[in-house]
């Protein structure tokens, strides 16, 4: 290829990358790879001046800075660290302290946590949060307070009147990354790599609704520029930094001496894929502020610390096969087969490859052998191939063009990259999925009707299957006798069933509204219609304007839920549910408004009533009980033996009730 055609090409795959990195959060290329293309770039357009374009990725400084946010410059610079891999790097960076401050007795050190997120510096005036910047190339960042005010760790007002920059991470812990992830694969968009990506787009969204949706949080670990007499320790800081609001401060260890030390990663690693969020190690810090101030920083960063990085979690193993799954919105995706292999702490052998746009791009092959990752320590995927190992008869996976369940032609719909099986009424493994959470313990909770029996009683018995959609589950019971011809349960078991059938009928109408398996509406969604709304009749006819009003749900969930009730066949399930005797529970139309837009939390022992008949009074006068507090939180009613729940209002400064000050908000003749 010719220097002009190659520079052409690095430059379109350069902003291509770029541009899924930064404006769809969908890194299509490594950190490395990214970094080595770049460099051959720069280095052809250095050499051959004469395809000098203004326009090319090299003419970006640093990291493509995105248009709508305004810069800010740190304080104090926000610096990097080295990095220590194994416990011989780990004597070494003890040896080099010990060098420098001339000593060699023990070193106190500060084992933390190290987190895998994005670095964010918070400004506070007289207490108060006025800016919160990313960290940009270090110097200067981007101004994103919009944003890091959807994270409830962040306080917004400081329990004493600070001036000054307070720095920590922001992460997405596990269990919201998957449920995002799931979310985005079902509607047919990509899934984010990793935490850490999704976190970094979330803080980045020009609208913070957006950010807001991805549930961010934020650990504090250090301070910039501040105007404050600091403790004398870095642990002492930490405990500091908790006093002044921020719950969430970084886990630490003090120990004694670089053994010590070593003792306390090793353990942190064996805990690793037990925590709820990602870290890629621990970071070791000199403890004594004083001696930390004595070693100062190089360019890079700190001498007094280092990040002990972890092995990270990915492990080789030969791809059997490559399978399809139908999901239950229709969604085909490939599945890889493996063989087993122990990775992040657990053995896999299977693997998602995501949607086929990702596999033709990564050309994953049955036979190779494949490089596969616990992505943030959850889902096992596919990295891609190795191409050395690859057999020389292999061919590439052909994308199939029918349903491997139903043999439907399959569709992909314009700008997405899903593909879908489009009979939705028809395909087994679509009914089945459909069935699978209708029933579910959160959902409409059906005992006895399991993923087993499910399968089999869409096929069973053949001339007339049992079931054949969700509404058939009701008509269950007038086909006891084929029920125990087929399985092996006997008399008792099955009218267990159909017990459980005809007790479902009345579930609370967030379980329904959770069962009917709308995208992107979990529980907690769920439950936020059927308070808001109360009746299904006007959660059916609500505007995409007035879902959207309701605090947790973002614009897209809202129009996603709109538009989905509008749908004919969605409809129709509606009314056929209704029609063979569902009847959820609907709440009660509020009694009065007294409380309309205050949110109530109860923790402790209240003396003169249950807490579920103070909740009842709450929602009675038109309020939201919740379970835990947030910033979102207006009362905290707290009895004897209140513990963290009081804690954290008072380090969110939320107002705390007495029982009897509650009781003197409710209208005379409540209780
Ligand atoms: S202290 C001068 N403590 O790691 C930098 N950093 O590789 C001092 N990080 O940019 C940083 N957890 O984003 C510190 N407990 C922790 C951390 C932590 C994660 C990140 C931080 C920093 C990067 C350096």
């Amino acid at each position: 290829m010719d220097v002009g055609a190659r520079i052409a090409e690095l430059r379109q795959v350069l902003t291509r990358a770029a541009e899924l990195y930064y404006q769809y959060e969908q890194p299509e290329l490594s950190d490395t790879e990214y970094d080595l293309q770049f460099r051959e770039l720069v280095e052809l357009e250095e050499q051959h001046p004469e395809f000098n374009d203004p326009s090319s990725p090299t003419h970006r400084v640093g990291a493509a800075p995105v248009e709508g946010f305004e810069q800010h410059r740190h304080g104090v610079p926000m610096l990097s660290l080295d990095n220590a891999f194994g416990a011989e790097e780990l004597l070494a960076f003890d040896e080099r302290i010990k060098r420098f401050l001339g000593r060699d007795d023990k070193i106190e050190y500060l084992v933390e946590l190290k987190y895998d997120g994005l670095s964010l510096s918070l400004t506070y005036e007289n207490g108060a949060l006025v800016r919160a910047t990313t960290r940009g190339d270090g110097t200067t960042g981007e101004v994103v307070t919009h944003n890091a005010k959807t994270i409830r760790d962040i306080p917004l007002r400081l329990s004493e009147p600070i001036s000054g920059e307070v720095r920590g991470e922001v992460l997405m812990f596990k269990d919201i990354f998957e449920k995002l992830n799931k979310e985005r694969v079902e509607k047919g968009q990509n899934p984010f790599v990793n935490p850490r990506n999704a976190a970094s787009g979330g803080m980045r969204q020009l609208d913070d609704k957006l950010t807001a949706e991805r549930r961010l949080r934020f650990f504090a670990y250090g301070v910039g520029a501040i105007e404050s007499a600091l403790p004398d320790s870095q642990s002492g800081l930490m405990d500091w930094l908790g006093k002044l609001g921020f719950a969430r401060r970084s886990q630490f260890w003090v120990c004694q001496g670089i053994q010590e030390v070593i003792s306390r990663t090793e353990e942190v690693l064996t805990l690793r894929s037990s925590l709820d969020f990602g870290i890629d190690g621990c970071v070791v810090k000199v403890n004594s502020s004083a001696l930390q101030n004595e070693l100062g920083n190089t360019a890079r960063g700190p001498r007094w610390a280092t990040a002990y990085k972890f092995p990270s979690e990915q492990a080789f193993t030969k791809l059997v096969e490559i399978g399809a799954q139908v999901g239950r919105t229709g969604v085909v995706t490939p599945v890889a087969h493996l063989e087993p292999v122990f990775v992040g702490g657990v053995t896999v052998s299977r693997a998602t490859l995501h949607n086929y746009g990702e596999l033709e791009r990564k050309d994953v092959r049955a036979g190779d052998t494949v490089i596969v990752q616990r992505a943030g320590d959850v889902i096992p995927e596919v990295v891609g191939p190795v191409l050395d190992k690859r057999p020389a008869d292999s061919t590439p996976h052909i994308q199939p063009t029918h349903c491997p369940i139903c043999e439907t032609e399959l569709v992909q719909e314009a700008g997405y990259i899903a593909l879908r099986c489009p009979n939705k009424k028809g395909c087994p493994a679509q009914i089945a999925s459909k069935i699978i959470h209708f029933v579910g313990r959160k959902a409409m909770d059906i005992d006895g009707l399991g993923e087993k029996q499910i399968v089999r009683y869409l096929a069973e018995p053949a001339e007339r299957p049992l079931l054949t959609d969700v509404p058939s589950i009701y008509a269950l019971h007038s086909r006891k006798e084929e029920l125990l011809a087929l399985d092996r349960m006997g008399e008792q078991s099955t009218q267990n069933l159909i017990d459980a059938i005809e007790a479902s009928k009345t579930r609370p109408l967030a379980r329904f509204v959770f069962a009917l398996g709308i995208p992107l509406v979990g529980e907690r969604t769920a439950a936020d219609l059927a308070r808001e709304f109360r009746t299904l009749q006007a959660i059916r006819e609500a505007s995409a304007e007035e879902l959207d009003d309701i605090q947790d749900i973002g614009a897209r969930t809202a129009e996603e839920i709109h538009d989905w009730f509008r749908e004919e066949e969605n409809s129709d399930l509606i009314d056929a549910l209704l029609q063979v005797g569902v009847d959820p529970v609907e709440g009660e139309a509020p009694k009065g408004d007294q409380f309309a837009g205050l949110t109530f939390v109860f923790t402790g022992k209240l003396e003169q009533f249950t807490r579920e008949q103070a909740e009842a009074w709450v929602m009675d006068l038109a309020g939201k009980p919740a379970g835990s507090v947030s910033k979102n939180t207006t009362y905290v009613v707290a009895g004897p033996g209140a513990g963290s729940k009081l804690a954290k209002a008072e380090q969110l400064g939320v107002q705390v009730l007495t029982e009897g000050q509650f009781v003197e908000m409710l209208p005379e003749g409540t209780i």
